[in-house]
């Protein structure tokens, strides 16, 4: 064999075991499987927060299995029974609702598999999943509230659009509210219901409550769950001839691009930053748990309260990124 053969020969040799070697590595961080059982694309925050999630995912080479569950709790069950039978590492699940859940988190634990709940949580037994990863909602609650009573100097008739029925969001932002005005008997909760988390139900719902109340003239301010619901209110209470902002204080939770604008024209007055990044630190609990370690069972990522002064600024932050 001349040399050069000889030669040329090694080098497809060790490149091909340089390449087996890369194949084999790239084969071990693509070997974690995650399911993931999202809600949905209710609102502009959950679009984030998906795409936030499966953007990390691929960050990390992990295999994600992501399941859309159309707002309903039977396909987030059907879809965490599926990741179940296909063994998966690891399963990230955004509960729509607080109940109902014992039943599948008790099966994916007796098939060793972790749940990490992501953003809302369960009424079950903690020793049914490894960890919350989410903001806390009461505290978020709260905060609208206290920010309200300082504006108003604790007098105002509020309308409160609460988020999907049944969710630990809308529950736990409800309780965080009343908990606060509870302390001010001149501010108080004058209508309340749910828009779904939705600007089309914000709307509608907005709606309802300004026919009800004589045009909306005495109403003060609006509390809506969510920044969506509180963008439909916005519209609903131009289209009624008032001036959202100013006739009717608006406070709402996310902090999504479109707050800051409708902040920064005037329509809005405050929104709480709710954290859409949550994969890296679910992601990282599972890890941490499959090599024995110890994860607390909530890991908070609550944000700020933002008013208008700032509102511009981040508006051109948020929307080029
Ligand atoms: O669970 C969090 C809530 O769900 C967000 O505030 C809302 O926008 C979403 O749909």
């Amino acid at each position: 064999m001349r040399n050069s053969t000889k030669n040329l020969k090694k080098l497809v040799c060790s490149t091909a075991a340089v390449a087996l070697m890369m194949g084999v590595s790239v084969a071990a961080q693509a070997e974690m499987v995650i399911g993931f059982s999202q809600i949905g694309s209710e609102s502009g925050w959950r679009t984030s927060e998906t795409a936030s999630i499966k953007a990390e995912a691929q960050r990390r080479g992990i295999d994600l299995k992501f399941s859309d569950a159309q707002q309903k709790q039977e396909n987030q069950i059907k879809a965490v029974r599926s990741f179940i039978a296909q063994g998966v590492d690891g399963i990230l699940l955004a509960p729509v609702v607080e109940t109902g859940w014992d039943q599948v988190l008790k099966e994916a634990s007796r098939a060793g598999i972790p749940v990490v709940l992501v953003d809302r949580g369960v009424d079950a037994d903690q020793s049914l999943y490894l960890t919350k990863v989410a903001s806390d909602f009461v505290q978020e609650g709260s905060l609208a509230a206290a920010w309200l009573a300082a504006e108003t100097n604790g007098v105002c008739d509020v309308v409160e659009l609460q988020g999907t029925v049944g969710s630990s969001a809308a529950n736990d932002r409800k309780k965080g509210f009343e908990s606060v005005i509870s302390n001010f008997p001149s501010l108080q909760i004058i209508r309340s219901q749910s828009g779904d988390f939705t600007r089309s139900g914000g709307k509608e719902v907005m709606e309802s409550f300004l026919k009800a109340e004589d045009g909306g003239k005495d109403i003060c301010a609006v509390y809506a769950h969510n920044d969506d619901m509180a963008l439909g209110a916005v519209q609903a209470i131009k289209e009624a001839g008032l001036t959202p902002g100013q006739d009717l204080l608006v406070v709402s939770i996310d902090a999504v691009p479109d707050i800051f604008k409708a902040m920064a024209e005037g329509d809005t007055n405050a929104t709480i930053e709710l954290n859409p990044h949550l994969g890296g630190p679910a992601f990282d609990a599972i890890n941490t748990a499959k090599k024995g370690g110890d994860v607390p069972k909530w890991i908070k990522a609550n944000g700020p309260l933002y008013l208008p002064d700032t509102a511009a600024e981040e508006y051109k932050k948020r929307s080029s990124s």
